[in-house]
């Protein structure tokens, strides 16, 4: 079998950075959101690591929602087109809503995303992005919680993936070009 080193030039981000992270975050949510009642929402499928151990490092019980869209199909740029092929199970009225996403790019997915949420009735819509990327903004988000900024380049890993692969890597790393090219 190949290695998948052979495909990754660069780690950028360790589980181990990720997991602190998450600690630190938790942290400030559980602060913030202390009385209310507070809904996880995750974006299938990128959201999966992050949400289960973000959710995991919260003090107390939480309950979780997710949604299912997609824009980038299986290439590496964002089409900007964003269907939603899993809506939510929950009634968002006078939920206080976490939106939970590995990566913040051009920023399309999650303003569609968060207009999408708007007319749902929820008591509030914050965002929290395990990565974004401020020089591929193509829309600015307003997102309340971001673990690390990175530079623009084409990540995978923890969730993130290219064509479907390299989900389940631990670490967030840098795709070598010659696996798109
Ligand atoms: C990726 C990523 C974010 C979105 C970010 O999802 O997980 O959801 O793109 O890009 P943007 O800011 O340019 O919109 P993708 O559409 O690839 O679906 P996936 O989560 O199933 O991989
Ligand atoms: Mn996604
Ligand atoms: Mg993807």
């Amino acid at each position: 079998a190949a290695d998948v080193q052979d495909d990754l030039t660069q780690v950028l981000v360790t589980e181990e950075q990720i997991l602190a992270k998450l600690d630190e975050v938790a942290a400030r949510v559980a602060a913030d959101y202390t009385g209310k009642e507070l809904l996880l929402v995750g974006v299938l499928k990128g959201a999966v690591m992050v949400m289960a151990d973000f959710s995991r490092a919260l003090p107390t019980v939480v309950p979780m929602d997710w949604m299912a869209v997609s824009s980038y199909g299986a290439g590496t740029q964002s089409s900007g087109v964003v269907q939603i092929r899993k809506d939510l199970d929950t009634d968002l009225h006078d939920k206080h809503v976490l939106i939970v996403e590995d990566i913040i790019d051009s920023g399309l997915t999650l303003s569609w995303l968060l207009k999408n949420f708007a007319s749902r009735g929820a008591a509030s819509v914050e965002v929290f992005a395990l990565l974004r990327k401020p020089e591929a903004a193509k829309v600015q988000v307003d997102c309340k919680y971001v673990g690390f900024d990175i530079p623009n380049e084409f990540v995978v890993g923890y969730g993130l993936d290219y064509a479907e692969r390299y989900r389940n890597l631990r670490d967030v790393a840098i795709l070598a070009p010659h696996v798109y090219a």
